[in-house]
């Protein structure tokens, strides 16, 4: 606060609070000439209404001049008085950075396990897990959905299916996490033309058992050799690519017929952002443990 401004308040708190006290004090003592009848003579509504002088009650004298008091008493201890930074040099920064060095000590011994503990023992640690789910529905939540079962709009694979694009291990689901992942799934248009996509559509159904046109799928087999330089000759994926199984019947971007075709005719590039920027080393371990632990979670519940 400069100079000006810092004289200026003070200015402005000495001439409010003089102001009111010399009300205060003076209102104690003037004194209001009566009538003989004890009214002040003022009459008010034609008449009807004379108005008197009371004294105001103790208890409201002693409350306003404790306000005073207080009031001053405030602007000695904290900030307010222009500039002045009060005797108790409190700050709002730094009650904050005490509440974050409190909240810091709490956690510390949760770091620590963080930190020394591989991703796949942390999956069984109550804390840990509830620490991970927090920063799940916070940071992940808008693209994997709430119960982490995916969107295939954003090609937001489901963290609970056991179809992994890029594996499961505690190792892998940190590194998802810590720098991110990028698929590439090239566009085939100017390589097939519409007939041969759609063999290669059935072929892809066939893979995992799904309904599909058993000649058109023969057609397509053997095209499918360019694809299984990614998803393997089986069709079984990739995770060193991210090319997702095909056999499993778990999709990232859906398995009807459209949208396969769609896949191979115009690609997909699914970003799953890096986090280490945002949640750092032991916040991104505390949430693949929770992906880790759900994902073990569903795979039970469906046994
Ligand atoms: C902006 C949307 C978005 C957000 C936010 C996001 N993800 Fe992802 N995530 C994706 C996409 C898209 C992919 C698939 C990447 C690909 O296609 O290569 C993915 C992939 C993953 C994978 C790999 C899955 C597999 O099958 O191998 C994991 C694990 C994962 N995300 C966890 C998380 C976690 C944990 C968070 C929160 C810290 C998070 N994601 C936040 C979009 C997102
Ligand atoms: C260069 C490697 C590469 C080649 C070649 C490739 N793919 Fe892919 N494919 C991928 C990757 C990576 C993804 C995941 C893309 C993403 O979501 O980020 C993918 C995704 C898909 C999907 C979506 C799966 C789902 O779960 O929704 C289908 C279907 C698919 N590929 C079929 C094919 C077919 C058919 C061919 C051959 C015409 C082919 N791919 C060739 C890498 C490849």
């Amino acid at each position: 606060m400069s100079t000006f401004w810092s004289a200026w308040v003070m200015f402005l708190v000495v001439f409010n609070l003089g102001i009111t006290l010399f009300l205060f004090l003076w209102g104690q003592r003037v004194r209001i000439p009566l009538q003989p009848d004890g009214t002040t003579g003022h009459v008010w509504a034609h008449g009807t209404i004379r108005e008197a002088v009371r004294k105001l009650p103790a208890w409201w004298v002693w409350v306003s001049a404790s306000m005073f008091v207080a009031g001053i008493g405030y602007l000695i201890l904290y900030p307010g008085f222009g500039a002045s930074k009060g005797v108790l040099g409190w700050t709002s920064g730094g009650e904050l950075a005490r509440d974050v060095a409190s909240n810091d000590a709490k956690l510390a011994p949760m770091m620590e396990r963080l930190r020394s503990q591989p991703v796949e023992k942390l999956a069984s640690d109550g804390e840990v897990i509830d620490f991970g789910h927090r920063l799940f529905l916070d940071n992940c939540a808008g693209c994997h959905g709430r119960q982490a079962h995916g969107n295939p709009l954003l090609g937001a694979p489901n963290l609970g299916s056991g179809g992994w694009m890029y594996g499961g291990t505690g190792d892998d689901l940190l590194a998802s996490i810590l720098d991110g992942r990028r698929g590439q799934m090239p566009p085939f248009s100017a390589t097939f033309d519409e007939a041969t996509v759609k063999n290669i559509a059935n072929y892809v159904l066939s893979l995992s058992g799904a309904q599909h046109d058993a000649k058109m799928a023969a057609e397509g087999q053997p095209q499918f050799a360019v694809c299984s330089a990614c998803h393997g000759a089986d069709g079984t994926g990739n995770v060193a690519l991210g090319a997702p199984n095909l056999t499993d019947a778990i999709w990232v971007h859906g398995g009807d017929e459209e949208t396969i075709e769609a896949t191979i005719k115009h690609g997909r590039s699914g970003v799953m952002p890096s986090w280490r920027p945002r949640l750092g080393e032991e916040r991104s371990r505390a949430v693949a443990a929770w992906v880790f632990a759900n994902a073990q979670g569903e795979a039970s519940a469906q046994k």
